[in-house]
């Protein structure tokens, strides 16, 4: 069976689509209304939009296969797979303004979108390991459209849109991290979403507000990434740079400088090209500039223990180079450093990770390991500062593979 629906970015008819009702994917794209309005990456030639490509940001904005506890959740909602999912809340999310509208219903942005109209906490509760209910469940909920890996749900608190989201066992230090790296971007004037800690039957979540408004979509890195074809020869960086050349996005280099020396600071092994973005104007198309830094809890030696953490060994990096040394070097400019202001970053590890209630998690040996490392880090950040020259042609050694950069819709469940 196929269900026929218009693909809409917010108030814009963009075109028809028949989506297949078994795996919710898009199987035809017919008439196209506004070419300009597909998602970044997607190109259309010849009034033909790239199908392909279509398919990849639609299954990517599904809730992806390695997501904490997903298969347990699909179980309880009796549904195949989290395409189906996306189908069932009309494709609506928190972070841009596509949709489908299903034909023949009479549904508008205005009365369906989540940022002021009300959502239901079932699809949410599920998540977090909810079990079945006796009534049908109400799948309207952005949390059918959430990206990543960890444990995660939006809420609704005193009217505005949080974003609640679990840490990994066996130390849950991410939603922690996510603090100390809002902390260190403070001292630094880095502009960024700050969180806080929120703590729920002895497990801390993060929690951070909403970014994105109605008016606006985030555009991930890796949609960028898609708008051009790199040569071999053209290193990751580099590529990166060019396509926001091409697009009219300004602020790319200033934007990374920050992005890698905070990756650096704090160790960060995730920032994939899903893990950055930029902001535009849904209805004008008109871009605004790079979004704040985000989702920067998997570092600080996470997943490691204390000796491996002291080691300063096996940090996987992202997503340009794959060792933070090599990928310190595509910074130009390390002026805008304030080091005086990265002098009680010590404490400031100290004081988030012995909060009340860590304690379940973190131990004092841990707790040294990590502040360590980040003096340490800090460190030499601070004599390369004063040695390093402004970055040369990059080349592409040590540059990530390209298929590693999102992968995590065919990853396994690494997260517990
Ligand atoms: N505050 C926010 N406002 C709007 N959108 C957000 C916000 N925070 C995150 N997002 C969107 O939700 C996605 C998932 O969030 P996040 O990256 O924090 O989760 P994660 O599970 O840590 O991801 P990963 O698998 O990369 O570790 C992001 O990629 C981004 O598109
Ligand atoms: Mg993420």
């Amino acid at each position: 069976m196929k269900l026929k629906c218009a693909f809409m970015h917010k108030r814009i008819a963009v075109a028809e689509l028949e989506l297949d009702d078994a795996t919710g994917m898009i199987q035809k794209v017919n008439t196209i209304y506004a070419p300009e309005h597909f998602p970044v990456g997607v190109t259309v030639k010849r009034g033909v939009a790239d199908r392909a490509a279509f398919n990849e940001w639609w299954t990517d904005r599904s809730i992806p296969a390695s997501r904490s506890g997903i298969r347990e959740a699909l179980e309880t909602l009796e549904i195949a797979n989290t395409k189906m999912l996306l189908v069932r809340c009309y494709g609506l999310s928190l972070s841009d303004q596509y949709w489908i509208c299903p034909e023949g219903s009479d549904l508008t942005w205005d009365t369906i979108n989540f940022f002021y109209n009300d959502f239901s906490e079932d699809i949410g509760d599920v998540l977090f390991g909810a079990a079945k209910k006796t009534d049908a469940f109400n799948f309207s909920s952005p949390d059918n459209t959430s990206d990543g890996n960890l444990k995660k749900r939006w809420k609704i608190i005193n009217g505005k849109r949080y974003l609640v989201k679990g840490g990994s066992s066996p130390f849950r230090q991410q939603p922690l991290n996510e603090v100390i790296a809002s902390g260190i971007m403070d001292r630094l004037g880095i502009p960024h979403i700050p969180y806080q800690v929120v703590w729920e039957q002895g497990v801390p979540y993060s929690l951070c507000k909403d970014f994105v408004t109605e008016d606006l979509d985030l555009v991930p890195a890796w949609r960028i990434l898609k708008t051009q074809k790199k040569s071999n020869h053209v290193s990751v960086y580099q590529h990166f740079i060019d396509c926001c050349r091409e697009l009219g996005i300004d602020g790319a280099v200033p934007f990374l400088d920050r992005m890698i020396v905070l990756d650096y600071l704090i160790a960060n092994e995730d920032r994939h090209f899903n893990n950055f973005g930029v902001l535009r104007e849904a209805e004008t198309l008109k871009w605004i500039g790079f979004a704040p830094i985000y989702d920067s809890g998997s570092s600080l030696g996470y997943d490691k223990m204390p000796a491996q953490i002291r080691s300063g060994q096996d940090i996987t990096c992202k997503p340009f180079k794959k060792h933070h040394e090599e990928q310190l070097k595509l910074v130009s400019d390390f002026s805008w450093i304030d080091f005086e202001r990265l002098k009680d970053v010590d404490s400031l590890i100290e004081e988030v990770l012995t909060a009340e209630g860590t304690e379940a998690y973190m131990d004092e040996t841990r707790v040294q390991a990590i502040k360590e490392s980040a003096r340490r880090r800090t460190d030499h950040l601070s004599r390369l500062a004063k040695t390093q020259m402004p970055a040369q042609e990059d080349s592409t050694n040590d540059d990530v593979q390209e298929n590693i950069a999102a992968a995590y819709h065919f990853a396994k469940p690494d997260h517990q």
